[in-house]
């Protein structure tokens, strides 16, 4: 993986991998990771993709090896939208030339969702990648609220042995699932903890998808546990002119387990763009 840059945002040192074509008027692609993952998890859009568009790929606040910057204060509760408006700080900072498209993977797409109700002017195209729009059944919103709790007393260590059996189709080599799990249990538990608040308190985004007016590509792993592709076809058929790729062979990590069919969708929905 290329080498991090660094910009300071509302009391947060943000990390990201800036690379790629230079080429003026090159889609720029911004890959926002899922939960509690970082960067890493694009390694391969960044290698196969950087020929052809410049790829930024942020560790979201205290992930990875962006800071937490003292988020949330104890007065603020958490919500996804903190995560837009670092993101909204950074963009304007890339110059970009190009068109820039929002990538955003599970809670990088629930994250795209205020993003686009605040910041909709910064961005050209939108992708949303093995994610939903539906906010949690109570049952997941109690269990997210029961981890933030505890998190503290169990370690990042626990979470990542939840996961491990719901992120992949079977099959998956192990080589991949241990880099995602080791990824996990390094994940601060603060932030773990400030995130899974943040989701248990998204709304339901769905009403609000018949007014996404950009270009959109919806990507799903057709074995995804997590974010049912039925469920995203759905939000592809209800976004104006979206486009639905399903990627078999893959479960929610479809960009590790299937890399070479997520790129051809992405590579071919940036030259859209341009
Ligand atoms: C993710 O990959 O970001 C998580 O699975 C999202 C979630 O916990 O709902």
């Amino acid at each position: 993986m290329t080498d991090l840059r660094h910009a300071e945002v509302d009391g947060a040192s943000i990390a990201y991998v800036d690379t790629g074509a230079s080429r003026p008027g090159a889609t720029t692609l911004l890959l926002v990771h899922g939960f509690p993952l970082s960067h890493a998890m694009w390694r391969e859009q960044v290698a196969g993709l950087a020929g052809d568009c410049r790829v930024v790929a942020p560790d979201l606040r205290g992930y990875g090896e962006s800071t937490l910057g003292g988020w949330p204060r104890a007065d603020e509760p958490p919500r996804l939208a903190r995560y837009a408006d670092d993101l909204a700080e950074l963009i304007p900072r890339l110059d970009a030339d190009g068109p820039v498209v929002y990538v955003g993977f599970s809670m990088g797409g629930y994250t795209a969702f205020p993003f686009f109700e605040r910041h909709r002017s910064l961005i050209d195209g939108l992708v949303l990648m093995d994610t939903r729009a539906a906010d949690d059944t109570d049952d997941a919103r109690d269990t997210r609220l029961k981890m933030a709790e505890k998190i503290g007393e169990w370690g990042a260590g626990r979470v990542a042995e939840l996961m491990r059996t719901k992120l992949f189709a079977p099959g998956t080599a192990e080589g991949i699932i241990d880099e995602v799990v080791a990824v996990i249990a390094s994940s601060d538990t603060a932030s773990i903890a400030a995130s899974q608040r943040a989701m248990a308190a998204r709304p339901d985004s769905t009403e609000g998808l018949g007014s996404i007016d950009l270009p959109t590509l919806v990507v799903c792993g057709a074995e995804d546990e997590l974010t049912p592709a039925a469920e995203m076809r759905s939000i592809a058929e209800a976004i104006r002119g979206a486009e639905f790729v399903e990627v078999a062979g893959a479960g929610h990590m479809a960009p590790l387990e299937r890399p070479d069919e997520v790129n051809v969708a992405l590579r071919r929905f940036a030259d859209s763009l341009t």
